[in-house]
């Protein structure tokens, strides 16, 4: 699925690796384990592709997309909502979405068999993916994530540190990447914030059979 192999990397004479190996496999729960400063975020830096490694080779499977949480997130402003910002995770139903706006629109000026047919099918696409749930599942994750309901419709930027990196986890967890890389992810969570995180994790595993995850703590 992954594979780690014969791994090297310096920053300057430093070698924070040296011919490391590592397998990942479908359901993989890796917990990684150091003090500070020993390399753990500078590896899942490396897997996601930020650094390149001096040594060895890192192999993903072409089935394998990545979600990555990391303290960077926390400068992410926007003047969209949070309910906007979490639902951004839904690319391709998000592209289907615009596209059948904007035949709507041309449909106000002139209406077409075409235009008609067109947009019946995209609307078939678009629910055969769920598409008219997507809202409701994004406001089931904040709210567990501890969002009041109405707290969903205000900006990101309106929010701390803290509940704004709740909110970019909730849009990693909804992208459902077969890889989550998770670097310190109950830092700005609290008691039952990281309870309902553990119970959706596990969930999500059941459900989805290729869910692989590292945690760094
Ligand atoms: N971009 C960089 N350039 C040089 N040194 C770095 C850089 N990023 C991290 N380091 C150093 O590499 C070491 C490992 O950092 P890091 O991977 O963040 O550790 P951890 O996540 O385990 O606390 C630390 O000593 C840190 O100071
Ligand atoms: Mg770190």
């Amino acid at each position: 699925m992954l594979s780690i192999n014969n791994l090297s990397f310096f920053f300057g004479e430093r070698a924070m690796y040296d011919s490391a190996n590592l397998h990942i496999k479908p359901n993989d729960k890796i917990g990684l384990i150091g003090a500070n400063g020993t390399g753990k975020s500078t590896l899942l830096r490396i897997i996601h592709g930020e650094y390149s490694p001096d040594g060895g080779s890192i192999s993903k499977s072409k089935d394998c997309t990545i979600g990555f949480l990391n303290q960077d997130l926390l400068s992410y402003l926007s003047e969209e909502s949070i309910l906007e910002v979490a639902m951004q995770a839904f690319e391709k139903e998000n592209a289907i979405q615009k596209k059948i706006n904007e035949i709507l629109e041309q449909m106000e000026v002139e209406y077409t068999d075409d235009l008609l047919d067109k947009l019946t099918k995209l609307q078939e696409e678009f629910d055969i993916l769920g598409g008219y749930g997507l809202e409701a599942k994004t406001e089931a994750i904040l709210e567990g994530l501890g969002f009041s309901t109405q707290d969903l419709r205000k900006p990101l930027k309106q929010f701390s540190g803290g509940w704004r990196m709740r909110v970019m986890l909730a849009k990693i967890l909804l992208a459902k990447p077969s890889l989550l890389l998770l670097d310190e992810p109950t830092n700005h969570l609290d008691l039952p914030s990281i309870l309902w995180l553990e119970e959706y994790i596990y969930n999500y595993q059941e459900q989805w059979l290729s869910f692989r995850m590292i945690a760094g703590f």
